[in-house]
């Protein structure tokens, strides 16, 4: 399994989900709600190669002249360079293939940001230092953080998602199952103000799980094999064909 790429990873899982077809409508009824047809420059952190992003983009910032995107995984910039250059030839974009915490920043403060199913890769400090950072020295006055995120409960309960990490941890509590309350909370902390939230229902396939589909749940370093991953799947989905897997939009304001 070694030769399986994070690319591989993300294709197999979006094989699986509906959530584009569930976000995708909605969008366009937000973009005139908080008139973000102003919005002309954007910047998405862990836009991966853009799948999600580029919906946003298209459906919600229809004006967005200058696009900046920081993504690490190589496989996934250059695809994403390739999809920005086929969707959006208008949009001057540049694709920084570092991590957020080595990504410089912006010369200019941006109208919008991104983090769109990102938030899982930093724990609670940092992800209340990128909060900080972005309203510091990335955002303008009034710009608009936009994220989106699986919320690791659904109707209240864990995920079944987020079980299988639990079990895996063996532990409860982990710093990447990230919550819309957690979110909303350290945004008013941090000095944000909510102007749109909404979760969205919809459904993860774990129907003939592969190798593929499970290196999902692995981590680098982490202590747990593909096999033990296999065994906390089949608990936690048993014969389920499907799983709700649902996520939440929020969209804060810097006032
Ligand atoms: C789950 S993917 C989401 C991709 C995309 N936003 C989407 O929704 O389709 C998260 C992305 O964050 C990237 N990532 C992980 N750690 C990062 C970091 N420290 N800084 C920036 N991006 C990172 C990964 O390479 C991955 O492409």
């Amino acid at each position: 399994m070694t030769s399986v790429t994070f690319k591989d990873i993300l294709d197999s899982v979006y094989n699986r989900v509906d959530d584009l077809d569930v976000i995708t409508p909605c969008l366009g009824e937000v973009e005139p709600r908080l008139e973000l047809a102003e919005v002309q420059s954007c910047v998405a952190v862990g836009a991966g190669y853009g799948r999600l992003d580029l919906a946003f983009l298209e459906h919600c910032m229809p004006n967005v002249g200058e696009f900046t995107a920081v993504e690490p995984d190589p496989n996934c910039a250059a695809e994403l360079r390739a999809r920005l250059a086929a969707a959006l030839p208008n949009v001057r974009s540049v694709v920084s293939e570092e991590t957020v915490q080595s990504w410089p920043g912006v010369d200019r403060s941006v109208d919008a940001v991104l983090l769109v199913h990102f938030l899982y890769y930093l724990n609670s400090g940092e992800r209340l230092a990128l909060y900080r950072r972005l309203r510091d020295s990335v955002l303008r006055s009034g710009g608009f953080l936009i994220i989106l995120i699986h919320p690791h409960h659904t109707s209240g309960a864990p995920s079944a998602y987020c079980r299988v990490i639990q079990l895996l941890k063996s532990s409860e509590e982990s710093d990447e199952l990230v919550t819309d309350r957690e979110v909303r909370v350290a945004m008013s902390v941090v000095g944000f103000e909510l102007c749109y939230e909404r979760t969205f229902n919809s459904y993860l396939s774990v129907a003939d799980m592969d190798d593929t589909f499970l290196s999902l749940f692995l981590r680098p370093g982490g202590s747990w094999s593909l096999e033990s991953v296999r065994q906390a799947a089949d608990r936690v989905f048993g014969n389920s064909k499907k799983v709700r897997h649902d996520s939440w939009l929020g969209i804060f304001r810097k006032p």
